[in-house]
């Protein structure tokens, strides 16, 4: 399959309800910003299409959810995750899954792509994955249900919850409190970062605080201060 980002959208405007559409690699796998996804045999790729009945602006904070979810899975594998804004999910600083989230009109699609039995990577990506952490080879099926139950608690929160959830993020976060430099397209913006209730990055510099609905990381100062990475 070429990505199943792009077949579940083609079927979510074919009909009206909600599904997933799993593949066992991609060809031409999407990442956010225009990046291709690194897919071959081993990974486990799916799409999710919901029609969420809450407001669009809260949309954002599915894409969270899910990495909520996938950090959960992994610690109770005894892999200790943590999420970059808006939604990496980071071992030891590398990337073992992504997700891309796309909405159109009255559906959302969240796509996500973990690195489970993969132990290559190409050169300029910093990753990781499952097997390589556990030493083992995991069911890609197995991982993609226990994910998927883990989502449901956390998107039920979405309607339920909203401040449990950011809270939930905020513990999970590389960046919380850092001083981190973030690329919007147009220029870059700078400040300590937190989270706000509808899952976008507050910047806070010289007493003036800036919301970053969409942006890429690309610098982060370690607390105390220290190196950039
Ligand atoms: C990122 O970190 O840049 C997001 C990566 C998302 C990859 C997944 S794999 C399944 C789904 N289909 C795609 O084409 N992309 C997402």
């Amino acid at each position: 399959m070429s990505s199943t980002n792009d077949l579940a959208k083609e079927l979510a405007e074919k009909r009206c309800e909600e599904f997933i559409v799993l593949a066992e690699s991609q060809t031409s796998g999407r990442g956010r910003n225009e990046r291709s996804w690194y897919s071959p045999p081993g990974g486990l790729y799916f799409s999710l299409v919901l029609r969420p009945d809450f407001d669009f602006d809260k949309y954002p904070l599915i894409g969270l959810a899910m990495g909520l979810a996938i950090a959960q899975i992994l610690d109770d594998l005894g892999i200790e995750a943590k999420l970059k804004w808006p939604n990496d999910v980071l071992v030891n600083d590398k990337k073992i899954a992504g997700i891309l989230a796309e909405s159109k009109h009255n559906y959302f699609v969240v796509g996500v792509g973990v690195n489970v039995n993969n132990y290559d990577f190409p050169d300029d990506l910093r990753a990781t994955s499952l097997s390589t952490e556990l030493g083992d080879v995991l069911s890609t099926k197995w991982l993609m249900v226990k994910i998927l139950k883990s989502f449901e608690g956390f998107y039920v929160r979405i309607l339920k919850g909203v401040k449990e959830l950011i809270d939930e993020y905020r513990g999970r976060s590389s960046l919380i409190g850092k001083e981190v430099e973030v690329d919007l397209g147009n220029g870059t913006v700078e400040g300590r970062a937190d989270i706000d209730d509808r899952g976008r990055l507050i910047l806070t510099r010289g007493g003036f605080r800036r919301v970053v609905g969409a942006g890429e990381i690309t610098k982060v100062k370690r607390a105390e201060g220290g190196k950039n990475r």
